[in-house]
């Protein structure tokens, strides 16, 4: 897949998107957004991909959208502009695969919104989580407001929104926005093994998992039960999950296939 503003490879079943726009800051243009979609629909639809990593080049994972593109826009434009990027993030956010944010550095505006459509967050201590929007005049847009408060709980979620301040990987850890903390030159070896670990269950429990939360969260408790009992018995169809019960009784390793 050639991109201009991604490098994409796969090893080992796991995909790494790399956002590659290093002279600014890793900062998300259309085209950008666009190479985004594409590569990540692509992904979950290669069946040698199991896992997807998306990080940045240099110094940022992504500094935000890219604010030249929006200075001058109407308020119509906006809309559109937010449409897309809520669109593009949630198809990432539906994708029936782990799909792991490596925050190396700057995730702000766009590139914190990007993280938080990720499924896992893996953080740099050296990286700046922060949603700085206000300092612009505007609000986040593609879907800060509302993936923030579902993650972290609408306090600590408003005082990054209200403040536009940023925190640093620690700190992001310690409100729950990242699920594991590395040190910068370990952040890439502690993602890779957290999506190996994932890739040795079974692929059919895990796409079923990832649908049953994306799915719950936006229901009643009742109806994300419903929901949960449907996904759990489908899994009673997959041959995955007749190997992984008699591996277990069998006392061996189960040998998954996907099916
Ligand atoms: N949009 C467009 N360009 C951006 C950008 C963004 N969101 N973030 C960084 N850049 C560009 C800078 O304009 C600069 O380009 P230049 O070299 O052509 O002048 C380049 O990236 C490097 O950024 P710079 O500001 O010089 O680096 P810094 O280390 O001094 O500061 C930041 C880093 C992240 C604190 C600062 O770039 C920043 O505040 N960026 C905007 C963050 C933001 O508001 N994001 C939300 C957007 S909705």
């Amino acid at each position: 897949m050639p991109f201009e503003l991604l490098l994409v490879e796969t090893t080992d079943r796991i995909a790494t998107v790399t956002i590659n726009r290093p002279d600014k800051l890793n900062a998300l243009n259309a085209a950008m957004l666009a190479e985004l979609a594409t590569a990540m629909g692509a992904l979950a639809a290669d069946h040698n991909v199991g896992a997807i990593i998306i990080t940045g080049a240099g110094r940022s994972f992504v500094a935000g959208a890219d604010i030249g593109e929006i200075a001058a826009e109407s308020s119509t434009a906006l809309e559109a502009f937010a449409r897309k990027g809520q669109g593009t993030f949630r198809a990432i956010e539906r994708t029936q695969k782990p799909v792991i944010a490596a925050v190396n550095g700057f995730a702000l505006g766009g590139g914190c919104e990007l993280a938080l459509a990720c499924h896992v967050r893996v953080a740099s201590t050296k990286a700046k989580f922060g949603l700085p929007e206000v300092k612009l005049g505007l609000i986040p847009g593609y879907g800060g407001t509302q993936r923030l408060p579902r993650l972290v709980g609408r306090g600590p979620a408003l005082k990054l929104i209200l403040s536009g301040e940023p925190i640093d990987g620690t700190e992001a850890h310690r409100i729950g926005l990242a699920d594991m903390l590395a040190e910068p030159d370990a952040l890439m070896a502690t993602t890779r093994a957290f999506a190996a670990g994932i890739l040795a269950v079974g692929p059919v429990a895990v796409a079923r998992a990832l649908e049953a939360v994306d799915l719950g969260l936006d229901r009643s408790l009742d109806e994300g039960l419903d929901v949960e009992a449907k996904l759990f018995s489908s899994l009673g169809n997959t041959s995955d999950m007749r190997e992984g019960t008699r591996a277990f009784i069998e006392k061996r390793a189960a040998v998954f296939t996907g099916s």
